[in-house]
């Protein structure tokens, strides 16, 4: 039979693919045994209980041992890590992230996330970015929506407008002057698709943060994908966020999925904000009558659920869909964003 340290040895070779580091670093495997007839069996101590992930680095595990001389059977148990073990191992995470190019200070950075697709997400993260800098604040947008990118076409950012020096990537400048970095900025076209899984678009989203020139930034403001998917986890993981302002709208299943994404932040050890209700109402231009297009508001409940203060309703405005489509949000005003602005300076 192999030694303890060959088998561990061998697990080290087992990837997270979470934090992407070993089992063995982040001390997930404990309770090793193994007797006479090769059985070996251990505990895989999951950051996550029900982890969905889990059976993969399970079945990754029993592979490198049953490669050993005399190990004939792997039996592999779950459990779950506390609290603080878990806070641990997602520290061990972070430092592996490329730190801050040495000429960038950014103060804050804030993730906007939603549950479902289409809610509002990065028109809502470009005009607070333009309200931020019309304060005189010095703004970054991280474009983290890499199959799905749409930050380049609010502004109207041309395709290839991301220039690489040997520091690292100079971000876009918009007209008012803010820093934006995205995938959609690298390629040669907008309507070219990135077909890449998980782990490449992880990388990208760190090669965005660690090396790009951001300079001095009073916000940087970072644009997710829908939902809990990779994106999301490799911002909460990588990225020193301060926080995250969730987007939602009135529907029902918009505030479930919402939901979910409180759910993970929380676990995360990450804070939300606030949140913002988009869609929320909208004004009929021909009698003023308020109609609620998408039924009653779940702002009050999701704000609750996520400790954190509902800061603004948006109401449906065919004008910020025009000026989107048109490549001008830079144009748009909106008094809510304003009141939004406020909060966040706050
Ligand atoms: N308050 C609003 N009034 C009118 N149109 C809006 C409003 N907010 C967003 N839109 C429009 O809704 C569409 C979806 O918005 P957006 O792309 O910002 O959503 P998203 O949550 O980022 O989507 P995805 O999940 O695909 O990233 C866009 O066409 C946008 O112009
Ligand atoms: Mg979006």
């Amino acid at each position: 039979m192999p030694s303890e340290n060959e088998m561990m040895n061998a697990l080290s070779a087992v990837i997270d693919p979470e934090l992407g580091r070993s089992i063995v670093e982040l001390k997930m495997v404990r309770d090793l045994i193994w007797d006479s007839s090769g059985v070996v069996s251990f505990n895989l101590v999951l950051t996550i209980p029900g982890c969905p992930l889990k059976d993969q680095m399970a079945s990754d595990a029993r592979k490198v041992l049953m490669a050993l001389p005399g190990v004939k059977d792997v039996v592999v148990n779950f459990s779950a890590m506390t609290e603080a073990e878990k806070k641990a191992a997602f520290a061990q995470g972070r430092s592996a992230v490329p730190k801050l190019n040495q000429f960038n200070q950014v103060r804050q950075i804030i993730a906007v996330m939603s549950g479902k697709g289409g809610v509002g997400k990065s028109t809502v993260t470009a005009m607070l970015a333009v309200a931020l800098c019309r304060k005189g604040l010095k703004v970054g947008i991280l474009d983290a929506d890499i199959t799905g990118s749409s930050i380049p076409k609010l502004f109207g950012l041309p395709s290839g407008g991301l220039r690489s020096a040997e520091q690292g990537m100079l971000p876009a400048v918009t007209g008012i002057g803010l820093k934006v970095v995205s995938i959609n900025l690298l390629l040669k076209g907008e309507d070219v698709p990135v077909i890449w899984r998980g782990p490449m678009i992880s990388s990208a989203i760190r090669q965005f943060w660690g090396e790009t020139l951001w300079g001095k930034l009073d916000y940087l403001l970072i644009d997710l994908p829908p939902g809990t998917s990779d994106a999301a986890l490799s911002v909460m993981q990588d990225i020193p966020i301060d926080g995250v302002l969730l987007v939602t709208t009135p529907q029902g299943l918009s505030a479930m999925v919402v939901r979910k994404a409180v759910h993970m932040i929380r676990q995360l050890n990450i804070r939300v904000l606030g949140l913002v209700e988009n869609l929320s109402y909208f004004i009929c231009p021909d009698n003023g009558k308020r109609y609620d297009i998408f039924g009653p508001s779940h702002s009050g409940e999701i704000a609750e659920i996520a400790g954190a203060p509902a800061f603004a309703a948006l109401p449906i405005d065919p004008v910020i869909a025009a000026k989107c489509d048109a490549g001008r949000v830079e144009d748009v005003v909106s008094a809510e964003i304003d009141r939004l602005v406020e909060q966040i300076i706050k």
